[in-house]
């Protein structure tokens, strides 16, 4: 898309926004619940699109597009909320009441490897806090995009026609990194929500800040399970074969490090090689294939190069070889320390493992990488399984026991701590990030009395 074509799509978001601003917020979630229902009619035709584009296997592909059901359901409900705080005043006469207000244009950047559900988390959001949105879907997805924009043009229809005016509230922004950065330069664009890689979020975020503008970054995990010694292993091997090998590893989500107690690591790595050594790898639209290809040559080269560094270092690597193409057996590798290579997130199924001794070190090491988004511990101590969640605990935004570090419900607040890049999206309280705060102080009385007993001229 050129720069003009852009700058139409801008100004036409500004002036849309200007009219569903307008209509109450239950009513905005009234076209949300019709294009939940049109997800559910189309589920199978975006979740080909997903299959095609994303790579994903059919179950994971459906997964994905039930995700954004989800979020549509949740954010129905919130239309009918989205409310503020009323404080007492310290003035006689007087109350503090927090009004939640649209903040205008949404800008959404999402990435390949969840190309309908991350935009879900947040369309569904902008949309019932009273914003419009321009989309900039990943060019690799570009089927996907497509066909969301279709289902939500549907809804739309259903909803108001003969008034098609509001498909607009919805626009697609197609390109790649140029137009992302038009996105991150745009004051005309209220808030900048961009989920991909870490270089990315560095690349954008110093761009929105510049001018001030609100940015919420959804960047890369490196995220760790810790194996405790009082873990029920066979729970601890299915949580790491999903989290580690599903999506092929391209999951922001995905297992990448595996911290093992000494005394249960033999037993563990013996029950994971062999369910690694069983799994089916293959074409993603075979019924029986669990792991598909990656999602291009590229990423397929970059898998290969980290494991022939992980060998050159002396790591004992397990899988990971060719079956065809970009499909790659997902890979176990054994380390014996955390070093740069495994503090770096590489979006495939590599999983390093790791040994320790005691909690405290277990902590200490799974903390000690740049990122920060999803967690887990396999224990069934309970002194264990709170410290993780404590304080002294896991950094990370999602925090898990007994469970991998993948496939959150939509439920909760989504994201991460430090090169994650700090924003949340999804369920909780992120829709007030989609929305302006006014604090309102209303006067009552007939007098004028000042905040903190000031007198002037009384
Ligand atoms: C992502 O990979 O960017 O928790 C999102 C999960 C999914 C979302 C992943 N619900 O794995």
């Amino acid at each position: 898309m050129n720069k003009n074509d852009y700058d139409k799509v801008i100004s036409r978001a500004i002036e849309i926004q200007k009219e569903w601003r307008i209509l109450p917020a239950p009513k905005r979630g009234e076209l949300i619940r019709i294009f939940g229902n049109h997800l559910r009619q189309d589920i199978e035709v975006i979740g080909k699109a997903i299959m095609h584009d994303a790579k994903k296997i059919h179950a994971e592909a459906i997964g994905e597009v039930q995700e954004a059901i989800d979020m549509c359901d949740f954010a129905v409900g919130l239309s009918r909320q989205l409310y503020g705080l009323t404080i007492q005043s310290e003035r006689p006469e007087h109350k503090l009441q927090e009004v939640y207000n649209p903040l205008g244009v949404v800008g959404v950047i999402t990435a390949f490897n969840f190309p309908c559900a991350v935009w879900a988390w947040n369309h569904c959001l902008a949309m019932v806090c009273g914003n419009s949105v321009v989309w900039k879907g990943s060019p690799k997805a570009s089927q996907v995009t497509q066909s969301c924009k279709e289902a939500w043009d549907k809804a739309v229809s259903e909803c108001f026609y003969p008034d098609l005016k509001f498909k607009d509230l919805l626009q697609v922004v197609e390109g790649d990194k140029d137009q992302a950065e038009w996105m991150a330069d745009d004051s005309r664009i209220n808030l900048l929500s961009a989920t991909g890689s870490t270089a990315m979020g560095k690349a954008l975020a110093p761009r929105v800040s510049a001018r001030m503008g609100k940015g919420l970054y959804e960047l890369g995990g490196n995220n760790g399970m810790i194996v405790s010694k009082y873990a029920n292993i066979d729970l601890a091997v299915r949580g790491i074969v999903f989290g580690a090998v599903g999506t092929a590893g391209q999951r922001c989500t995905t297992l990448r490090r595996l911290i093992v107690h000494n005394s249960v690591y033999d037993v563990l790595l013996e029950k994971l090689k062999s369910a690694y050594a069983s799994l089916p790898v293959g074409d993603n639209f075979k019924e029986e294939t669990l792991v598909g290809p990656l999602i291009n040559q590229e990423s397929a080269d970059r898998m290969l190069s980290v494991l022939e560094q992980a060998k050159a270092k002396g790591y004992t690597v397990h899988g990971g070889e060719v079956v065809e193409g970009c499909t790659i057996r997902p890979a176990i590798v054994e380390a014996n320390e955390q070093c740069d290579l495994i503090k770096t997130e590489t979006f495939a199924p590599i999983l390093y493992v790791l040994k320790y001794s005691d909690l405290e070190e277990a902590i200490n090491i799974h903390n000690a990488v740049p990122q920060g988004l999803s967690s887990c511990i396999f224990t069934d101590n309970v002194q264990e399984a709170e410290t993780f969640t404590s304080a002294v605990g896991s950094d990370c935004g999602i925090v898990n026991i007994n469970i991998g570090p993948s496939g959150a419900e939509i439920g909760g607040a989504f994201g991460g701590e430090k090169d994650t890049g700090g924003g949340r999206e999804s369920g909780s309280d992120a829709w007030k990030q989609y929305m302006r705060r006014s604090t309102v102080t209303i006067n009552y009385g007939k007098s004028l009395p000042l905040a903190q007993g000031i007198k002037f001229g009384d």
